[in-house]
């Protein structure tokens, strides 16, 4: 059976790095769903926040992660996409799904070292501020990022293991 697998956790969390590495190794299709996203529109997720706001941004989200069915790829997905409408549950009915965790604490100190702007989620926050923001947002989201079949350590992830999982 064809079926997509899919990457979730928060932003800074790695699920396009070890998205590729992973589709790499079983020699399977990538697809980063904000990549796809960014294709679709023909412009930066800031500046499709900028222009059409975060809920247009949610529903076209939402919408592409649909068109995902069927699909015998690895799948990165937005931080949020699990986590409004019914995306998790379609996640679980449609494919495998893999939660990459981090602590607060360890995805603060990935994300102060990446591109803010790059990520209008954060709403370019840093240091403390951003500190907090992770802690509340991951809360928050958590609930949906726990329903996954898998949930694993970030920090403990291998190639070979993350495979085994899948086989
Ligand atoms: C978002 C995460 C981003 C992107 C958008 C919103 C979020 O993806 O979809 O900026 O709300 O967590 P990454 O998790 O790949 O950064």
């Amino acid at each position: 059976m064809n079926r997509p697998i899919f990457l979730l956790g928060f932003m800074g969390s790695g699920k396009t790095t070890w998205g590729k590495k992973l589709a790499n190794h079983l020699n399977k299709e990538f697809i980063d769903l904000d990549h796809y996203i960014v294709e679709r529109v023909g412009m930066s997720i800031p500046e499709y926040f900028q222009q059409h706001g975060e809920a247009a941004f949610r529903a076209l989200e939402s919408e592409v992660l649909k068109e995902m069915e069927g699909k015998s790829a690895i799948i990165s997905t937005g931080g949020g996409s699990p986590c409004y409408f019914d995306n998790m549950t379609w996640i679980k009915d449609n494919g495998l799904s893999i939660y990459l965790y981090l602590t607060p604490k360890a995805l603060f100190s990935r994300l102060e070292k990446s591109n803010i702007a790059k990520r209008p989620a954060l709403k370019g926050l840093t240091g403390e501020h951003l500190l907090a923001f992770i802690e509340e947002k991951l809360t928050e989201r958590s609930p949906y990022y726990d329903q996954a079949h898998i949930k694993v350590d970030q920090l403990n992830i291998s190639l070979e293991g993350l495979s085994q999982l899948i086989a």
